[in-house]
């Protein structure tokens, strides 16, 4: 009896392991299963095969062709092989494309073409108190507008040298005339009144006029009124919600002199600034990626009409300018010892002043090259008063960047010299001099095709310097999309105080 208990009670035993063992079994297979299908399942997402697996069925198809050696692939060397999977996935990706994609894909070639040509940038502008803009001018607003009614009357510009940095007053007249009820057809930018459809956000602050007219301070007054108002400025942008939205990025400002806008640059500095050059500027602050360099208004008239020749431009080299005491008027100075014995050189100091204005039409327009040497900044008005007189110039300035360089090619119709070669004896005199007639004609006939890009009008007209200047900003609109779309990668893990959009980053991590 007890035999056969113990008996029984080993072999359930044994029965109960064998059943154990085999439920171990279905579990731990079930289990090996399911994650087999969890494995095959993630990477057989379409997901995965869009971005990881194609490239390299691809890439299988192009050595597989390769080493059917057709006639077509039969010479394209090892050594080329990422070109030729580059122009394979190209041709490929069209036919496996879904027709929705195709038709992003065309739209994309829409927007990229029309850039060359002609794509409206819509801009939404902030209404600003009068003392920002045209109360400048010392125009009173009439009812509850802040801006001037055009069917009334334009406020006039002050003339006079205050001119040359005019840009802020054109921009803005062009974009309050594009709502007008007949707006001209060749427009390059538009207002729209809804922030989440414009490209670009514009502050209409008349940053230069507010430097040339108000930057000295009364005996009475703490701080100057161009100050005041810039803090004033800071303080207005920085609470609305698209500067917050987007950290400014988005944002597109004026500060054409080079001292004007020198407080708040240091705040509104994530925004596009449009600049005469970068010499007052960190690089940090401005620089060519993010700003765009708009050119002076001349203060020479233009040479209409223009019926001279190489031979009918009896003065060989032009310039007339100030001295300044720092870099630049060290190179003027020895420049003007090396030419001041030259018979058909006109070199003298003075700035263009409202007499001389024109007494230097007329010299401009009687020589054939004319001087740009750097001043107290790499720019100077003086580029765009030759380009006026269809004087060749000769730009003496290491560090000037220029407007719309990235489609106007200015060797064409600019020589350009290295500050040290300028200054070694004899060569600026025997450069001019070697370029001849057919050289120096060609370029005349370029400046006249390019003149029209430098004027600034109202109404605007098709690729003058007013569109050219809007054209420029349109052309940074992807690059300030894709800094603002990275910037947004982690404003859901991170909580917004920290993200950065709601304060000024600082410049050091911004980039
Ligand atoms: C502004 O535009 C956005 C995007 O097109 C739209 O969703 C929104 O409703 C518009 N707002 C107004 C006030 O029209
Ligand atoms: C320039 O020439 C055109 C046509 O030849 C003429 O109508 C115009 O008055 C001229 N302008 C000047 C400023 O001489
Ligand atoms: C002047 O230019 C010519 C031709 O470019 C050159 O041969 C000559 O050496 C130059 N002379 C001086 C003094 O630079």
């Amino acid at each position: 009896m007890g035999i056969t208990m113990a008996e029984r009670n080993v072999s359930s035993l044994a029965v109960i392991t064998r059943k154990s063992l085999f439920f171990l079994f279905i579990v731990a297979s079930t289990l090996f299963i399911l994650s087999w299908f969890f494995v095959l399942r993630s990477t057989g997402s379409p997901r995965f095969i869009d971005h990881k697996l194609l490239p390299n069925s691809k890439l299988n198809a192009v050595i597989g062709s390769r080493s059917s050696g057709s006639e077509s692939q039969k010479d394209v060397e090892p050594s080329t092989g990422n070109r030729a999977i580059l122009v394979d996935n190209e041709e490929e990706e069209k036919p496996s494309s879904s027709s929705q994609e195709k038709e992003a894909s065309q739209a994309n070639n829409g927007v990229r073409c029309n850039t060359n040509e002609k794509v409206v940038l819509k801009v939404f502008m902030y209404d600003l108190p009068p003392e920002f803009h045209f109360g400048l001018l010392n125009w009173k607003p009439q009812g509850r507008s802040v801006w001037p009614d055009f069917h009334t009357k334009i406020p006039a510009y002050p003339g006079g040298l205050n001119l040359q940095h005019s840009i802020e007053y054109w921009l803005t007249l062009d974009l309050l005339a594009s709502e007008l009820p007949n707006p001209p057809n060749a427009r390059a930018a538009m207002r729209v009144r809804n922030a989440s459809e414009a490209d670009i956000i514009f502050i209409p602050f008349f940053s230069s006029l507010s430097y040339n007219r108000f930057s000295k301070r009364n005996p009475h007054q703490k701080k100057s009124s161009n100050k005041v108002l810039q803090d004033k400025l800071v303080k207005y942008v920085t609470a609305q919600k698209e500067w917050k939205r987007s950290g400014g990025r988005d944002h597109l400002i004026v500060a054409h002199h080079p001292n004007s806008l020198l407080d708040a640059r240091m705040s509104l500095w994530p925004a596009t600034f449009i600049l005469s050059d970068f010499g007052r500027y960190p690089p940090n602050v401005a620089n060519v990626e993010k700003d765009v360099i708009a050119p002076y208004k001349h203060v020479i008239k233009s040479y209409v009409n223009d019926s001279s020749t190489f031979d009918s431009r009896p003065t060989l080299l032009y310039f007339q300018g100030a001295i300044y005491r720092k870099d630049g008027g060290f190179v003027r100075q020895e420049l003007f010892y090396l030419l001041q014995d030259e018979k058909d050189v006109h070199f003298t100091f003075g700035s263009v002043q409202k007499d001389g204005i024109n007494k230097a039409s007329q010299g401009m327009h009687t020589s054939k090259f004319c001087l740009n040497i750097a001043g107290d900044t790499p720019s100077s008005n003086r580029l765009f008063d030759a380009i006026a007189s269809h004087c060749v110039p000769v730009i003496i300035s290491d560090d000037i960047e220029l407007p719309y360089e990235d489609v106007l090619d200015y060797s064409e119709f600019c020589i350009f010299i290295r500050t040290r070669d300028a200054l070694k004896q004899n060569f600026l005199v025997n450069l001019t001099r070697n370029i001849g007639r057919d050289e120096w004609t060609r370029m005349w006939k370029k400046l006249q095709e390019v003149q029209k890009f430098y004027e600034f009008q109202f109404p605007s007209r098709e690729g003058d310097a007013v569109q050219m200047i809007w054209q420029a900003v349109a052309r940074r609109v992807p690059a300030i999309r894709m800094k603002l779309h990275k910037s947004r990668r982690f404003s859901r893990t991170v909580s917004r105080k920290e993200t950065g959009l709601s304060r000024i980053p600082s410049p050091s991590n911004f980039w």
